[in-house]
């Protein structure tokens, strides 16, 4: 059902995720709305505490689809995996909704003072820098990973299917798991039959999902393949 939703806008060209297209819209009203009070409070300027009120509706207005396709974005590109920077931007965003909450209601009173909206609107700041922070944790961790022409096919299976995991090479679960020195890569064979079948070392189930082929075809798994061997696999691992 989500996979639809990607493909669709596939077809119109549209192959990023739709997350951070839409976070700048809450964050942005966060940010006016607080600069506004900025100058509302150090001027004097007690008629634009009604712009800065305003700025915050729209923020509000917002936030709840920018969460949803956040949510979107994590079951499609993670997998729905609960890992911690996600646990972070799922309480910050509810705290967000609470505080955006709070601020339009307190907004409303006849004789506020411009210093409780300050006071308000700049904890709303610190939360969206905090949802920014660990949205580009996510989103920049996979930076170094080179694209190059002759592997961009498997770069991009990697990018959307793996590096959520697997940033850098690495295994953001079990560190000492990385993927660019794991043995599965001795062999297309063997990378294949346990992406299809993952399990942990000990042979029970880990976090990692199943990749059936529907989620990720032949073709595709051979293209990623070639990607993960040559561009970030490292060095074997003698350990294990
Ligand atoms: C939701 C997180 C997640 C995703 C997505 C993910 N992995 Fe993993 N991967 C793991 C975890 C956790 C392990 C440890 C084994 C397990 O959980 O079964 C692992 C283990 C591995 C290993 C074995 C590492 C070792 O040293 O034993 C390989 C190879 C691997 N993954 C490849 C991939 C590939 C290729 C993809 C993309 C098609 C992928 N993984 C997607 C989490 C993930």
């Amino acid at each position: 059902m989500i996979d639809k939703i990607y493909e669709l806008f596939a077809q119109i060209g549209y192959v990023h995720p739709l997350h951070p297209a839409l976070t700048h819209a809450p964050v942005g009203g966060v940010m006016v709305g607080f600069f506004l009070m900025v100058v509302a409070v150090l001027w004097r300027k007690p008629s634009l505490m009604t712009s800065s009120y305003h700025a915050i509706c729209v923020a509000f207005a917002l936030l709840l689809p920018t969460v949803a396709m956040g949510v979107l974005d994590w079951q499609h590109y993670y997998s729905g995996a609960w890992i911690f920077p996600i646990q972070m931007k799922i309480a910050l965003a509810a705290l967000l909704f609470v505080l955006l909450s709070i601020t339009l209601i307190v907004g409303r009173k006849p004789n506020l003072r411009p210093l409780t909206m300050l006071v308000l609107c700049s904890l709303c700041l610190v939360n969206v820098m905090g949802l920014g922070y660990f949205g580009g944790g996510l989103i920049y961790g996979d930076r170094s990973a080179k694209k190059e022409e002759a592997f961009q096919a498997g770069h991009q299976v990697f990018i959307n299917h793996c590096s959520g995991c697997h940033v850098n090479g690495g295994n953001i679960f079990y560190p000492n798991l990385a993927l660019h020195s794991a043995p599965q890569l001795q062999s297309y064979e063997t990378f294949i039959g346990f992406v299809r079948n993952p399990t942990l070392p000990d042979g029970t189930k880990g976090p990692m999902p199943n990749f059936t082929p529907a989620k990720l075809s032949d073709q595709q798994a051979r293209d990623l393949y070639e990607y993960v061997v040559n561009r970030l696999a490292k060095t074997k691992r003698t350990d294990s």
